[in-house]
């Protein structure tokens, strides 16, 4: 049978070599290895915990790798050092034994002799101060472990104290919240089986049908199973709130999958209106329909479409959940971080732009688009929503309701440490009746 370490160790490999999603690799894991809780515990620490921390890893190892060494020895050394500096409770001679058998078996006597080496330096020699790095953008990134490209824009935009919180936030686990379809239970009811499942719930105090479930992954729920609730964010969950759906509207959601707010918005339509739910690519609408399918929902369509080709027909309500660099989910996707580049938000505006000078025009006159996305990026925030106001005096802002003041805003930029939860950006335009 396959070690836990030995498992964490290739999913790393999978995402950090290979280029697969962190979360998803990890449920493919799962689902291949039925592991006891406990494992299941340690498997998600030490895959997430090397993932989000590997430059500050890197920093502390880097003294005592004194000669080359391949990519996957640093993949593995990096694991190691996470259990030695940030978990408590494994034995040293635990973590050198597993990381050099490893070693080993993958690389030779000789290279297990080198982790071995390495590992024991590290483990009784004092750590390097972080705090002796002089330059600001420096220190941070090696601190939290992000590009100093991000800390930059984050420096620039947030000022130090608040991106000290970003960055201290996106290093925590994130909370596992799921979503009650009402269209099938009710929050009460959800609560009381959750709770008989053996879960610790608790009812969130902005969003009713929101709640934060403690205890195993909720996956394993049968409630989530029988397609009674779906996992979503809470930052996320605003999206559609802030829909203001009117029974019989017609919704647009041009970039849906896998389908979160698309479902959510046809569980508050509840049959009494339409939504039809896009994606540029053919491969996730499946997924889409998977999920209409397990919650059982009516008046929602799926199907591709690219969102900056011409859609037909005219909408109430359209939603832009615009493909975006994805920064303010590092929480769920910490490997973001080290993969994305500048270029590529420079790109994602550009995309952005188009999507939303296309769908703009299937809006009908006094209808409501809201553009969102998971990043805490000005550029492809924003900057993208006055760019296109300016270019388009037939719209303007519908103030949305700030949900941590109660006052109405143009745009609404939530950051991971305001509710525990993802950073998401959430704006509302209208078109001018004429
Ligand atoms: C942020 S995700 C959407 C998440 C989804 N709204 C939800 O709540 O589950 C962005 C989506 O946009 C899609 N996408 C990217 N470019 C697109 C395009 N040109 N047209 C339509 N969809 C696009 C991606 O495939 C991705 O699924």
């Amino acid at each position: 049978m396959t070690s836990v370490r030995e498992l964490s160790f290739q999913t790393l490999e999978a995402v950090l070599k290979d280029g697969a999603y962190s979360n998803l690799k990890m449920n493919e894991v799962l689902q291949e290895h039925p592991l006891s809780a406990a494992d299941r515990g340690l498997y998600t620490a030490l895959v997430y915990g090397t993932l989000k921390r590997k430059l500050t890893l890197d920093f502390y190892l880097k003294p005592f790798v004194k000669t080359k060494i391949k990519g996957w020895v640093r993949r593995l050394l990096w694991m190691s050092a996470y259990q030695f500096i940030y978990m408590d409770k494994i034995p040293t001679h635990a973590i050198i034994n597993e990381a050099v058998n490893i070693a080993k078996k993958r690389g030779g006597k000789q290279t297990g002799n080198t982790v071995n080496a390495i590992l024991r330096q590290l483990t009784t020699q004092p750590l390097r101060d972080i705090d002796a790095i002089k330059k600001k953008e420096e220190r941070l990134s090696i601190r939290y472990s992000l590009p100093t490209w991000i800390v930059r824009h984050w420096l620039t935009h947030f000022g130090e104290a608040t991106t000290e919180a970003i960055a201290a936030q996106m290093l925590l686990p994130a909370v596992q919240t799921v979503r009650v379809n009402r269209t099938k239970t009710t929050v009460d009811a959800a609560i009381q089986q959750l709770e008989q499942e053996g879960y610790l719930v608790t009812q969130d105090p902005d969003i009713a049908h929101c709640l934060v479930v403690e205890g195993q992954g909720v996956m394993q729920s049968k409630l989530f199973q029988q397609g009674m609730m779906s996992i979503q964010d809470k930052s996320s969950m605003f999206v559609a709130e802030m829909m203001d759906l009117q029974p019989g509207d017609h919704v647009l959601d041009c970039c849906s999958a896998p389908g979160g707010k698309a479902c959510h918005m046809a569980e508050i339509l509840s049959g009494d209106g339409n939504v039809l739910a896009t994606d540029i690519h053919d491969h996730k609408i499946g997924l889409i329909q998977h999920n209409i399918d397990k919650l059982g929902l009516t008046g929602i369509q799926a199907r591709q479409q690219d969102a900056t080709t011409p859609f037909d027909g005219q909408f109430d309500r359209i939603l832009v959940d615009a493909p975006c660099s994805g920064l303010g989910v590092l929480r769920h996707k910490p490997e973001i971080r080290y993969t994305m580049m500048p270029e590529t938000v420079e790109q994602l505006v550009q995309i952005q732009l188009q999507i939303l000078e296309n769908v703009a025009q299937n809006l009908k006159n006094g209808g409501e688009l809201i553009y969102s996305t998971c990043t805490i990026e000005q550029m492809e925030n924003e900057n993208v929503i006055y760019t296109f106001l300016k270019a388009h005096p037939e719209f303007e802002f519908s103030m949305i309701r700030d949900p941590r003041t109660g006052t109405d805003v143009k745009t609404l930029q939530l950051l991971p440490q305001d509710f525990d939860a993802d950073g998401f950006f959430i704006t509302k335009i209208r078109r001018k009746d004429q």
